[in-house]
């Protein structure tokens, strides 16, 4: 494809940064497109949906090293954070990102579900070294964070100076440009294209997941303390497909969505006309509950009780960010296309929230450095 191109609806400029990663290391480093309030909607995510390939290796270290530490970078809503503290209750993570707002956030989440032994607290991963001294942790921890960033060599090699020599770096990294969605129409085919050509404008790489051997071993790693695989996402049932738009309810609000230490599945709790409703799905291995955690009615009542002031569920999914968003101002900006399209786009996302069979999902890479 090139620049300008006209497909389908919409004229698509694939790349607007040829420019090499990490050529601008020395600019100033881009900002985080989505928007802070939008990583409310990574409250879906958990250890187990998102970053089950680094649970064996974290398992077999904590066996060895109760006490183990880990820095979680980029860490947003904190609920993966909090779902890996689960697997260490002896050890400690330290959890940061750029942001105070989602770092208070993050914080209030820790302690509504009772996590005690994870610290948030601001930091950029640009300043890693800086912040916390060389060969500090047991484990270093990133999700979907590199995927935003200009300079992620330089990033990456922050992450190396912090672990310890025979620590680990983990990383998971999505492939922008592998969205499998169904119904896959002509609209959603034209939202995708919108949706790489705004990532790649903005500083970003549609081909993070595929990338991160190279950007590794950019950064200093050698090839053969390198493992890689592939993971991926699927949104099908109603809850899961909900992450991407607005409330179907009539008059109805979110009042929160979560997922806890003990269970693998997000909770929905919705308020309609005054009544509660709540939906949730069963823990998927028993196993994996931990003694003391509490029960998915618990977490439940927790969050009605201390987030009902703040329920208000600003610009998160695809579809508010295509209907008002930054997303939407930049791709009128970069002229991918007109307001009458990305009205169409956010009113095809609804109706994919609505449909019953519908399904949609991606791939990333995911590796793990030996340090
Ligand atoms: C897509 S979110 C991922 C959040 C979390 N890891 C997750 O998967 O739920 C990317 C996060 O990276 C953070 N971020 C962006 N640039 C950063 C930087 N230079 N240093 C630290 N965090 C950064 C953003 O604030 C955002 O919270």
């Amino acid at each position: 494809m090139s620049d300008g191109t006209r497909l389908g609806i919409l004229t698509y400029r694939p790349n607007h940064r040829e420019i090499p990663k990490d050529s601008m290391a020395d600019q100033q480093h881009n900002a985080y497109l989505p928007g802070y309030d939008q990583v409310k909607h990574h409250e879906w995510r958990t250890v187990e949906n998102s970053a089950a390939y680094i649970l064996p290796e974290l398992q077999n270290r904590v066996a060895a090293n109760p006490g183990l530490k880990l820095l979680d970078v980029g860490a947003g809503s904190g609920t993966i954070t909090v779902s890996i503290a689960k697997y260490m209750p002896e050890g400690h993570i330290t959890a940061c990102d750029l942001s105070e707002d989602i770092v208070s956030r993050a914080s209030k989440h820790a302690e509504e579900v009772g996590v005690t032994n994870v610290t948030f607290r601001e930091a950029s991963v640009y300043e890693l070294l800086q912040t916390f001294g060389e060969n500090v942790f047991d484990a270093v921890h990133a999700h979907q964070m590199l995927c935003h960033l200009d300079s992620p060599v330089q990033a990456l090699a922050e992450m190396l100076k912090v672990v310890k020599p025979g620590g680990v770096v983990a990383m998971r990294e999505i492939d922008m440009r592998m969205w499998s969605i169904y119904p896959n129409t002509a609209t959603m085919k034209a939202w995708l294209r919108v949706q790489l050509g705004v990532h790649a404008a903005s500083g970003g790489s549609n081909e993070a997941g595929p990338s991160l051997i190279a950007w590794a071993m950019k950064a200093g790693a050698k090839r053969e303390n390198i493992r890689a695989g592939m993971g991926t996402w699927m949104y099908s049932t109603p809850g899961e497909r909900q992450v991407w738009g607005k409330s179907p309810l009539p008059h109805s609000r979110l009042l929160s969505e979560h997922s806890s230490p003990g269970f693998s599945a997000a909770r929905w709790v919705w308020k309609c006309n005054n009544i509660r409703i709540a939906a949730w799905s069963a823990p998927v291995n028993a196993t994996l509950r931990i003694a003391g955690a509490p029960s998915c009615g618990e977490v439940i009542r927790r969050l009605l009780q201390t987030r009902k002031a703040n329920m208000n569920y600003p610009g998160t999914s695809f579809r508010d960010r295509i209907t008002n968003g930054e997303m939407r101002k930049k791709a009128l900006e970069l002229q991918l296309a007109s307001e009458a399209e990305l009205d169409e786009m956010g009113e095809e996302w609804q109706r994919w929230i609505d449909t019953e069979d519908a399904c949609c999902g991606t791939m990333h890479g995911e590796i793990l450095i030996m340090k």
